[in-house]
């Protein structure tokens, strides 16, 4: 049988660099576009980077950047991939408040390039496309969201996804291509970026714990998130590829927790139990054994708008695509927790 290509933009992210190693695993030839930056951005990709000179190597990088049209339809008339993983973008909701125009443009525009070129390939109809979207673009309405909730997006990074949503559903129903969306609720894992709130925790915990620091400085402890784990929702996105017609699909895990439960949680994994005292920004968390105050609220890492409360419903990929998520919250928390010691203890 013919191995399968599959082309991931975001390559070098949590999820890219899951994806690339769980398709490398398939017995795929995986193919990514890097941005260029002066200094290198692969480290997530280190442990499977292949030489350019190596013979019959599977992992093949690119420069490349999903604000480049031309550089995109090149890439992909070049490559021939079976299967594209759109999962590139400014992903950080605070900062598409900060940087609204660069992120539309990624995230919104840099879709639509590369479905417009997808449309032009002669090839169009053998190619499958996975478009990230997100559980962003449902903003605030308090209740368990599934692939019939509406959208009310409350960011740029959300209205950006949601453009993104519907070109992905628009060029299905207009040029026949096979065209899917994940609506992905938060998923995390060691790789994370370090300014989300899981991975900023964990390893601000993991430090404490080992007296390196003594705070961690929040914002909103009181938003609730769906948290998986990035390893299954990889696993999400290649099954969502793998099924008879392109639809769209919600992967979450039907459990909601804040950020303060999560907070708690990772300080608990190092024998610490953080209690609470004080009123909004004065709020502090310490240790209840020693009074040491270790978590503090800083009002920069507020949200022009918050969305408040995110839950997903899974039915619909549990019931066609048999997925369900294997990693619950607590079992995540620790994973982090863990990894975030053993590499400082390697220090
Ligand atoms: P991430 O770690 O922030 O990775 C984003 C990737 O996009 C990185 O490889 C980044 O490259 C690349 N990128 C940024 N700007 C680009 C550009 N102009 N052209 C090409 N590539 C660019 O995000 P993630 O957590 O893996 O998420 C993957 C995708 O799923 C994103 O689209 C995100 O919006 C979406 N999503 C994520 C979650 C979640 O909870 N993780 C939930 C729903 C949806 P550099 O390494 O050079 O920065
Ligand atoms: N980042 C961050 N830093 N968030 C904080 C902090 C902090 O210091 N303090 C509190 N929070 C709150 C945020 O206000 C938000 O309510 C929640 O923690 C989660 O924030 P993030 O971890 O930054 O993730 P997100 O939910 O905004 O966005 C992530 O999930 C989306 C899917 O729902 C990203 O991965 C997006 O790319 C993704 O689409």
């Amino acid at each position: 049988m013919k191995r399968k290509i599959a082309f991931i933009t975001g390559i070098t992210g949590q999820d890219g660099s899951l994806l690339a190693k769980f398709l490398l695993n398939k017995n795929y030839e995986v193919h990514g576009i890097k941005r260029r930056a002066s200094s290198f951005n692969t480290k997530r990709i280190d442990s499977i980077y292949q030489e350019h000179q190596m013979k019959g190597k599977k992992l093949i990088l690119h420069y490349g950047d999903l604000t480049d049209s031309l550089s995109l339809y090149d890439l992909l008339n070049k490559i021939k991939p079976d299967e594209i993983y759109n999962l590139g973008a400014q992903s950080h909701v605070a900062i598409s408040f900060i940087n609204p125009e660069y992120t539309t443009n990624v995230d919104g525009i840099g879709n639509l390039r590369l479905l417009d070129a997808i449309s032009k390939l002669k090839f169009k109809k053998s190619v499958k496309f996975f478009q990230a979207s997100t559980s962003e673009m449902y903003g605030n309405q308090k209740k368990t969201l599934n692939e019939n909730s509406d959208f009310m997006p409350v960011s740029p990074y959300a209205s950006a996804k949601l453009l993104a949503y519907w070109n992905t559903k628009i060029y299905r129903q207009a040029y026949g291509l096979f065209a899917c969306n994940g609506i992905m609720f938060n998923h995390e894992s060691p790789v994370r970026g370090e300014n989300f709130i899981s991975k900023k925790t964990t390893k601000a915990v993991a430090e404490i714990s080992l007296g390196l620091r003594d705070v961690l400085y929040v914002g909103n402890l009181n938003s609730y998130r769906d948290w998986g784990y990035a390893v299954d929702y990889v696993d999400a996105m290649w099954k969502i590829m793998q099924y008879k017609k392109p639809e769209d699909f919600v992967i979450a895990t039907n459990k909601t927790h804040s950020v303060r439960n999560f907070i708690e949680l990772a300080f608990k994994r190092v024998g610490i139990k953080i209690a609470w005292k004080g009123k909004g920004i004065k709020e502090v968390g310490y240790d209840k054994k020693t009074n040491k105050i270790h978590v503090k609220i800083d009002k920069i890492y507020f949200r022009p708008n918050e969305v408040e409360y995110l839950k997903g419903d899974y039915t619909k990929i549990k019931k066609l695509l048999g997925w369900k998520p294997k990693v619950n919250f607590n079992q995540l928390v620790n994973i982090m927790v863990d990894e975030d010691l053993n590499n400082l203890k390697k220090l």
